[in-house]
């Protein structure tokens, strides 16, 4: 789907509205303009000048700017936009590849999708051989999802929250969810029957050097904290780790990565001071890929 339009080829979304009263199957369509998207009883969306669209009705909003803010937003683009994180970019795209391999006109999704780095370069890798692609990606933070829009207008990019996300039943052959919050029984929900869910989370030793020199101890990130979760209705199909040391060559780059990750909120400012005085850190990426397939309704039902 390469259009100018970026909801041209939207064609799974649905009306947010309608959804919390139980209508079924309430579909948005574009507008005659191009300008808006809307449903059967004219609750209408406008598409904003970047693309994107707010499908996240205020009753849903649980504070007046929900998810990651504009700075951390930008702070992510920033590092993330050095390369330093391409191997997870290309594990990604190994696996999606492999299970749309056989499908035509698939649909994807990013579930969390951020400002959208790992929607656009998967989005990218895989259209080249596929025309008939439809890309979703979605997150709570509206600064994100404009940021988002802003890279590739062959994306349709919405704000929503993870727990009603406006998708048709059974739609999507993947979803990707790179360290956003997960939520079991939407994804299987928007999920075809034999889809895929690709899940990328912090390993135990996930960027430990860094972390090292802030704190005095540090705890290793709980990689398993997906599997129960998802437990009820997926099955682990694939589980393989990423790792990789990158040498971040500059105080700026190192500085970057601080500013993407949560530790630049809660490391005290002399610890902070004190790695601005480095030039050059090793720091290891240390991610986990799990692969689920969704349970069938019966097999969920049986357990
Ligand atoms: C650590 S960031 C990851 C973003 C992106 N996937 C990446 O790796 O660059 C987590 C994202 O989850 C989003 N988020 C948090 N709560 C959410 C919710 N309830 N619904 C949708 N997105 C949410 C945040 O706004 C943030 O963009
Ligand atoms: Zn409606």
């Amino acid at each position: 789907m390469t259009t100018s339009n970026s909801m041209s080829g939207a064609k799974h979304l649905l009306c947010p509205l309608c959804l919390a009263k139980q209508v079924q199957q309430p579909l948005l369509t574009l507008s005659e303009d191009l300008r808006s998207l809307a449903c059967e009883q004219k609750h209408s969306f406008d598409i904003a000048k970047q693309g994107y669209v707010n499908l996240l009705p205020v009753q849903q909003k649980k504070s007046q700017h929900p998810g990651d803010s504009k700075e951390m937003v930008l702070a992510r683009k920033q590092f993330l936009g050095l390369g330093y994180y391409q191997p997870l970019v290309d594990a990604l795209v190994s696996s999606t590849q492999q299970h749309l391999s056989s499908i035509t006109s698939p649909v994807i999704l990013d579930a969390g999708c951020g400002e959208g780095y790992y929607t656009d370069n998967l989005h990218r890798a895989l259209a080249e051989s596929n025309d008939e692609l439809t890309a979703y990606g979605f997150d709570i933070a509206k600064p994100a999802v404009l940021e988002a829009a802003k890279r590739n207008r062959s994306i349709c990019f919405f704000v929503s929250t993870i727990k009603a996300v406006p998708i048709a039943p059974h739609s999507c052959d993947v979803i990707i969810s790179i360290f956003s919050p997960i939520n079991t029984e939407q994804f299987q929900h928007m999920l075809k029957p034999g889809g895929k869910l690709i899940v990328l989370c912090a390993g135990k030793n996930h960027l430990h050097q860094l972390k090292s020199l802030l704190y005095t101890s540090t705890a290793d990130y709980d990689d398993d904290k997906f599997l129960a979760p998802l437990d009820s209705h997926f099955t682990l199909s694939e589980r393989s780790s990423i790792q990789h040391t990158m040498n971040l060559t500059s105080q700026h780059d190192i500085m970057s990565l601080l500013a993407m990750t949560p530790h630049f909120w809660r490391a005290s400012p002399e610890a902070k001071q004190q790695l601005e005085t480095i030039n050059q850190l090793l720091v290891d990426i240390d991610v986990q890929r799990m692969i689920f397939t969704p349970k069938t309704l019966e097999q969920t039902e049986h357990e």
